[in-house]
């Protein structure tokens, strides 16, 4: 038995503002997070869904010393290009936030504090690259040198792009600091330390025995990450980007970006209800972290065990993750340019939201990664929405205005055939719920569009163009049942394509219908006068 949950925390991996949004986010995160979420408020299920842009870590610092501009600049700017895109495309999040605001500096500080004061942080001061010449600690990212293992002489302290080791700084050959070119020196330096290793049991029982229904690639990550050992890990930099480490004798030194990222969550719902403390704090609540595989280790393990330190807040009930989507063959990069963005393609396509929303669903990288090509993209729109959604929404239209009119016909006496016709449509809702709830959206959007294939079959096989000559009193049946499918359809398709099927309820000039209605065959009753079809 599988608990019953009163309400639902949705959270989406919070983009960093230092690019914009492109497919590979979409397909990754913020399209299946957004299925979800509509899907569940479809039900009329209690679900707040939160995301916003991450504004602090190096990254941001390093463009904004590139272009001569304040960080602060860097992230207004992406910050507003993502919030205006989601917008665009139909994400339905309740509140997209940001973690340069107040409300978040307060909540990330505090959480800091409160675990500082029961001293769950170990202090540790080591050596670490100095710039002498700028007068800064250098980060990771700020520290570039050879690679010990490909020779790249491009490498960052972090890691090599090339070959794709993870480095620490001082396994670089010939470092040398990114802001003034300078050979750094090391110099001691006081950090605080998450001693995740205290967590490992925890982290066991909770994943390992709790979880075991979570995605492979997930509970596979996770596995490999306790088998291996959890080290203590840094939750401060020395940076001057960021939330201050609220304590005396920290002055220069800022939070981890990934400590106060994940914060930002709660800090979303803060600002989006005075009631955020029962989607934070109740066992009630079923929270959903939507996530890239990149990001596995930060929610599954870290941020867990901070909440877990702190002891105020629930855990998440799954971190549903996708692999990444490649462009063309060629892995997404975002210095390469190499990318569909998110802005460019609303521009160019206007009135095309669904056909992006569709393609990537449909295409998303669940179990491995996966490849977007335009040609695909092409195939999807032409074979699957213009030939069976399209077709199929228009030809119950059209002949309904032809024939009657624009009113719906009466329904006469159902033939076998009709019956079957109906049972089909009503089955897709228990497969459709099964799949959205287990996270298989791509299986869950071929059922939703399974109602206008069977529809377009239902017209297809009863030839109402020809019956109209012998059978009038047939057609009406017909018509009658194939526009409880289009309504249907209209349903089933809201969480993957909200805008379709607006239009269409508009065309059959009705509202939205409850979930719970999918499957009925009474949605549009006779005598009402439909739209015209568009
Ligand atoms: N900005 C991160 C990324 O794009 C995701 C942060 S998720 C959060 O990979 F939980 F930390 F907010
Ligand atoms: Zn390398």
């Amino acid at each position: 038995m599988s608990k019953e949950f009163k309400r639902y925390l949705v959270t989406s991996a919070l983009p960093y503002a230092n690019g914009p949004v492109h497919i590979g986010h979409l397909a990754g995160v913020y399209i299946p997070s957004d299925i979800y979420t509509r899907y569940l408020r479809l039900r009329g299920r209690d679900v707040v869904s939160v995301c916003g842009s991450d504004e602090h870590g190096v990254p941001i610092t390093i463009k904004a010393r590139k272009e001569g501009v304040t960080p602060q600049e860097i992230v207004d700017r992406y910050h507003r290009i993502i919030k205006d895109s989601f917008e665009r495309l139909g994400m339905s999040f309740d509140i997209y936030s940001r973690t340069s605001s107040p409300t978040h500096a307060v909540t990330a500080s505090d959480f800091f504090r409160k675990l500082y004061d029961e001293g769950k942080f170990i202090e540790k001061s080591s050596m670490q690259y100095y710039d002498e010449e700028a007068g800064t600690f250098l980060a990771d990212r700020y520290i570039v040198g050879t690679c010990p293992k490909c020779g790249n002489d491009r490498a960052y302290g972090d890691q090599c792009e090339k070959c794709g080791s993870t480095l620490s700084p001082e396994e670089l050959v010939d470092p040398h600091s990114a802001v003034s070119g300078s050979v750094p020196v090391l110099r001691e330096t006081k950090h605080w330390y998450l001693p995740l290793d205290q967590y490992e049991t925890f982290l066991r029982e909770w994943i390992l025995d709790g979880h075991k229904e979570w995605k492979t690639n997930v509970y596979g990550q996770c596995k490999s990450w306790l088998d291996g050992g959890l080290q203590p890990r840094a939750v401060s930099r020395d940076l001057d980007w960021g939330i201050p480490v609220p304590v005396e004798g920290a002055e220069g030194k800022v939070l981890y970006v990934w400590f106060d990222a994940p914060i930002g969550y709660i800090s979303a719902t803060k600002d989006f209800t005075p009631d955020w403390e029962k989607y934070w704090k109740s066992e009630d609540t079923k929270m959903v972290h939507f996530i890239g595989k990149d990001n596995i280790v930060f929610h599954c393990i870290v941020f867990p065990s901070m909440l877990k330190a702190h002891g105020d807040y629930i855990l998440p009930e799954n971190v549903p993750s996708n692999e990444f989507l490649n462009l063309e063959g060629d892995k997404i990069s975002t210095s390469r340019n190499w990318a569909v963005w998110l802005h460019e393609y609303l521009d160019e396509f206007p009135g095309k939201e669904d056909v992006l929303r569709y393609v990537l669903c449909a295409n998303a990288p669940e179990t491995k990664d996966n490849d977007f090509t335009w040609k695909d993209f092409q195939a999807r729109n032409n074979n699957e929405l213009v030939a069976v959604l399209g077709n199929f929404v228009n030809r119950a239209l059209v002949l309904t205005q032809k024939y009657f009119g624009g009113i719906v016909p009466a329904c006469g006496g159902l033939n076998d055939y009709d019956r079957e016709t109906i049972a089909e449509v009503a089955a897709v809702k228990g497969s459709l719920e099964k799949n959205i709830e287990n996270y298989h959206f791509r299986e869950a959007l071929k059922e939703a569009m399974n109602i206008a294939r069977i529809g377009n079959k239902y017209l297809a096989d009863t030839e109402p163009w020809k019956v109209v000559k012998s059978d009038p009193e047939r057609v009406k049946t017909i018509l009658y049942v194939a526009l409880q499918i289009t309504a249907n359809t209209a349903v089933a398709i809201e969480p993957f394509m909200p805008f379709s099927a607006r239009k269409i309820l508009a065309m059959l000039a009705v509202d939205k219908f409850d979930w719970e209605r999918l499957g009925a065959t009474d949605l549009i009753p006779a005598g009402h006068r439909i739209g015209e079809p568009a």
